[in-house]
């Protein structure tokens, strides 16, 4: 049986990933290390509570002491480090945590598994490290250039103090990979939608705010540009890239899905007016002020983990967003229980007043 520790596990993706992972796989076990920040919630994992594959501890990455002894308890044969400040409207207002999370928390991990793994003699036996990254490491692409993608040669050139700390994190990751040899991949995916994102992220505000009939905030001219993937579709592939991925190797994801924000918007609208209230119309947009040094343009080119791994996306953006709002329709107690508390005075000092 393999152990597999994973960060960050209570949150959107994660929770999705452990979820299709207990059901792909019978014979893992999994130990899910999360804070339970604003952004975890252990109701993603209702489905699993009562499985005893999943073990849940709560613990920050960056405490040393707990992460050492989660690995000396468990002896995890893998490590899927998806724990991190996630939100890049947050990084620009409180830069400090991204750092701290992202940065000191992955080289808190990365110690640990390096001191768990490694043999007398230098050498790892097939343990992994596996970073989960961002697109947004590589800056920006040019609306004027369609046919450029980021490829894992690009080089990084982070923006925003959000992926300034995957970007230094990512750099962390290699430097182990180098000088210690410790086995790692990193993947770098495009944006994810699907059930379980915190409503601060585009797809699941706009249609929670459609639903209440209010204002549609859509940062600047709404012509930037996200390359979507619906999230199983990233859980996949980063199953993959543990168990097949080359050691040593990043790993892009992304299955050419780029949409500019404000077509996002409207598919909503659309969706929801037919599915739920004509009173949901185009009326609710509102263009507000432009993100501070907003990237362009995400463009993800899969071409490596696809012809090496065989990875293509499976669900289809019309398939896959259909989904997400039927979710977010069927889960709008969720949507009101995470959104109580810390995250409305959040939401209010954002919006209110623009
Ligand atoms: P999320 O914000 O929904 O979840 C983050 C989780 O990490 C939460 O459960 C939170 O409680 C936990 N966490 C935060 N700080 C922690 C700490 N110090 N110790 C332990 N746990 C902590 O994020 P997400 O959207 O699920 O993203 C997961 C990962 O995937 C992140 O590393 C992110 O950079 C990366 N990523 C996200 C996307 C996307 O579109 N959402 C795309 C590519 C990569
Ligand atoms: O590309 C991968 C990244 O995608 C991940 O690394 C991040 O963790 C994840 O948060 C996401 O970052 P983005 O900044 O691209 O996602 P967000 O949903 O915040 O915004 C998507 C686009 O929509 C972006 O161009 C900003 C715009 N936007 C966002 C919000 C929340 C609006 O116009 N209005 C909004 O209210």
């Amino acid at each position: 049986m393999k152990t597999y520790l994973v960060t960050g596990g209570a949150g959107f993706i994660g929770s999705n990933f452990i979820l299709y992972m207990l059901k792909r796989y019978s014979n893992i076990r999994i130990i899910n290390v999360d804070k339970l920040t604003y952004a975890g919630n252990l109701e993603n994992l209702t489905s699993v509570k009562d499985d005893s594959r999943h073990i849940f501890a709560q613990a920050d990455i960056c405490d040393a002491d707990a992460i050492g002894e989660l690995f000396a308890t468990y002896e995890p044969d893998y490590v899927v480090n998806f724990a991190a400040e996630s939100h890049v409207d947050r990084s620009i207002d409180s830069p400090e945590i991204f750092a701290h999370t992202n940065i000191t928390g992955t080289l808190t991990l990365l110690n640990a598994a390096r001191e768990a793994w490694q043999t007398a003699d230098g050498s790892y036996g097939t343990c992994k490290f596996l970073q989960v990254s961002t697109d947004e490491v590589y800056g920006s692409l040019s609306l004027d250039e369609p046919g450029i993608f980021f490829t894992e040669s690009t080089p990084l050139d982070p923006h925003s103090p959000y992926s300034a700390s995957k970007a230094s994190a990512d750099l962390f990751v290699c430097a182990y990979s180098s000088t210690y040899q410790l086995p790692i991949n990193i993947t770098r995916c495009s944006n994810n939608y699907g059930p379980f994102q915190f409503p601060e992220k585009l797809i699941p505000l706009m249609i929670h705010n459609a639903l209440q009939l209010r204002a549609l905030p859509v940062y600047g001219d709404g012509l930037n540009v996200r390359d979507w993937l619906y999230v199983i579709d990233h859980c996949k592939a980063i199953d993959l890239v543990l168990h097949k991925g080359t050691t040593g190797e990043v790993y892009n994801i992304g299955g050419h899905n780029e949409h500019p924000n404000i077509a996002i918007v409207k598919t909503i609208i659309s969706q929801l007016a037919n599915q739920v209230d004509s009173a949901i119309t185009e009326e609710l947009i509102q263009y507000v002020s432009d993100r501070k040094g907003h990237d362009r343009r995400y463009g993800i080119d899969p071409q490596k983990i696809t012809e090496e791994l065989g990875w293509v996306p499976e669900t289809s953006f019309e398939e896959g967003i259909a989904q997400t709002i039927e979710w977010y329709l069927s889960n709008e107690e969720w949507v009101g229980r995470v959104t109580s508390g810390a995250y409305q005075d959040y939401y209010k000092n954002m919006y209110e007043g623009r």
